[in-house]
């Protein structure tokens, strides 16, 4: 009797490894692995690794350390990295790490199956080659559609823009596009497994459809999207400000299901920095387009994400960005250090800025924001926000969900709440979160 196989898939990165990591799940559980939350009993551990920042790169190197004691006590045990490491290092990760045994780039995973059964066999094997065009197309695999309330859908990947900082179009290869009519279908099949939210998930998801004939753009795939029934909720990330065009803007005043938030990351306000990010918009620009925003979408959240330290970058620069965070007045924000990513354009400059600078600029930063999140998330106490209840929360003791604008919002209610889009009475404001009660009178909803 053959003893069933256990899959530990352990995830770094961003919302696409995530959603790479479930099709992984999906891929091999064709061929006999059962995921598994428990590494030390895995037959198979695959690391889905990032590699944008220094950071999230050594963890993955941390964490290897960490499972080749597992390797030792198992000789049974499979290693597997995937994911944008993996594809940076290709066949050298095999050499760097001897008790590997597979190494899978980011348009490899339908090799997997394959690949495990080459390694099941003895075979130590890298796979990191591009797939580039129509073929590519086809191996955009169709999530597992296990249901729930509020799904990711990816709709395109790569990136074509080289932001000097950024190792992404180099991991990740060209941008491309899905094929809208697999993209609708895809949602409407989740819509009738009951999801009602999907997020529509790409590197630059505004710039969706502009290099494929016959595709509509961004706007018009939104415009699609919300003519199917059952979605009552459309989110997407993450976009490029200067794609923010005058039809995507429109939508937001003409879709009703699309919600009142933008991740729009500005990385800095400064225009001598952003030059030199070759970011292909100005301070000004970017705000042009918040303030259009903000305009035909009354009470939209803007959120971003921000690099301190890049090269070059003075105090004046940094105090751009600290006025533009307070200009634009971030519901949220990411904020990094910058870390240098080999072969990226900006590794040419020197990385002039003391690592004890980036950090008190980083700190200074942060300080703001939390202010500013403070902020809005207390102007929400008061305010009735319509929840879509995603279900119980981790401590199991209160129901989860988010507004309109992306807020999490905590509640007491009842589990069977779950799927439906609930009035929320604020109550608490929280640095990470809402607090409220359901309201039982019904009555009107205020802007989120
Ligand atoms: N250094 C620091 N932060 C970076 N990011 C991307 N590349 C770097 C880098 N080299 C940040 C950007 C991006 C987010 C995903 O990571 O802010 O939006
Ligand atoms: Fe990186 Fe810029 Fe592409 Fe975003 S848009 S993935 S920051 S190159």
């Amino acid at each position: 009797m053959t003893s069933v196989k256990l899959l530990y898939v352990e995830t770094f990165g961003c919302q696409m490894n995530v959603s790479d990591s479930e099709k992984i799940v999906a891929l091999l559980g064709k061929v006999g692995y059962h995921p598994t939350q428990d590494s030390s009993r895995a037959d198979l551990i695959i690391l889905n690794t990032c590699s944008v920042r220094d950071k999230p790169e050594q963890k993955v190197y941390s964490t290897l350390g960490k499972f080749k004691r597992l390797k030792n006590s198992n000789r049974r045990l499979l290693l597997a990295v995937g994911g944008c490491v993996a594809q940076q290092e290709g066949e050298r990760l095999l050499k760097k790490v001897p008790y590997l045994d597979i190494v899978f780039g980011t348009h490899n995973l339908h090799l997997l199956p394959e690949m495990v059964r080459q390694a099941e066999d003895g075979k130590r094997l890298a796979e990191v080659g591009f797939i580039d065009g129509e073929a590519r197309l086809d191996l955009f695999p169709v999530e597992d559609s296990t249901g729930g309330v509020s799904r990711f859908v990816t709709i395109m990947q790569g990136c074509d823009n080289f932001c000097s900082y950024c190792i992404v179009p180099y991991v990740r290869g060209r941008e491309i596009s899905r094929r809208s009519a697999e993209i609708v279908q895809e949602i409407g099949d989740l819509a009738a497994k009951g999801v009602k939210e999907v997020t529509l998930l790409g590197q630059n998801v505004n710039s969706y459809g502009l290099k494929s004939a016959g595709e509509p753009d961004f706007a018009g795939l939104l415009r699609q999207v919300a003519e199917i029934p059952g979605i009552e909720r459309i989110r997407f990330t993450t976009s490029h400000p200067k794609d923010i065009s005058p039809p995507l803007i429109a939508c937001f005043a003409e879709l009703e299901k699309l919600c009142g938030h933008a991740h729009l990351p500005a990385q800095s306000g400064s225009d001598a920095v952003l030059a030199k990010m070759n970011r292909g918009y100005s301070r000004k620009d970017y705000l042009n387009k918040v303030a259009a925003l903000k305009a035909i979408r009354p009470g939209i959240q803007i959120t971003g994400d921000m690099i301190v330290g890049f090269p070059g970058e003075s105090e004046a620069d940094f105090r751009d960005t600290l006025s533009l965070m307070e200009e634009v007045g971030f519901a949220d924000l990411f904020s990094f250090k910058y870390s240098v990513r080999p072969g990226t354009g900006a590794a040419g400059y020197p990385d002039d800025v003391d690592g004890g600078v980036k950090q008190e600029r980083l700190n200074r930063l942060q300080e703001l924001q939390l202010k500013m999140t403070l902020e809005t998330n207390k102007g929400f106490v008061g305010t009735v926000q319509e929840v879509l209840v995603e279900g119980v929360n981790r401590r199991g003791d209160q129901l989860f969900g988010r507004t309109c604008g992306n807020r999490a919002v905590n509640f007491a209610g009842d589990p069977a709440l779950t799927g439906s889009s609930t009035k929320v009475m604020i109550t608490r404001a929280f640095r990470n979160s809402l607090f409220g009660e359901v309201c039982e009178s019904g009555g009107g909803i205020d802007v989120s």
